[in-house]
């Protein structure tokens, strides 16, 4: 990917407070507007209260008005790949588009598909 987007999720992954999996997850959500909204992993003591670095992104874009997404990019400075939990698939579902880009990558490899692949069923009222 471009450097420039590696440096910048390499940064907010210092962001990321992960005190008890040490498992820090970046996510950098590309928005119709033209922003972006960066998002990581917030953990907690009472571990089901935690916040994957996905929904973080996108509960703040979502915050500050934008609706329309052309893409997310979800990195972990680790040897496992941070796929985006059911969860996370679940709650960007209800604003992904036929065209919404999933990139996920850590330092080894980076994989890109269409959210579909990830996510081809998911329930909308
Ligand atoms: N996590 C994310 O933030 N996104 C993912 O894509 C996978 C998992 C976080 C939640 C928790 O803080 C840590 O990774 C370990 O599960």
């Amino acid at each position: 990917m471009d450097k420039k987007i590696l440096d910048t999720l390499k940064t907010y992954a210092k962001n990321s407070y992960s005190p008890y999996s040490k498992y820090k997850v970046v996510a950098m959500l590309f928005c119709g507007s033209g922003d972006v909204y960066m998002g990581v992993n917030v953990e907690n003591a009472s571990y089901s209260v935690t916040m994957c670095a996905e929904r973080s992104a996108l509960f703040s874009a979502v915050s500050n008005g934008e609706r329309k997404f052309e893409g997310i990019i979800i990195y972990s400075p680790s040897k496992v790949m941070p796929y985006p939990c059911g969860a996370c698939l679940q709650a960007l579902s209800e604003f992904a588009g036929r065209d919404f880009m999933v990139t996920v990558a850590n330092d080894r490899e980076e994989i890109s598909a269409n959210f579909k692949e990830f996510f081809p069923r998911s329930f909308k009222l």
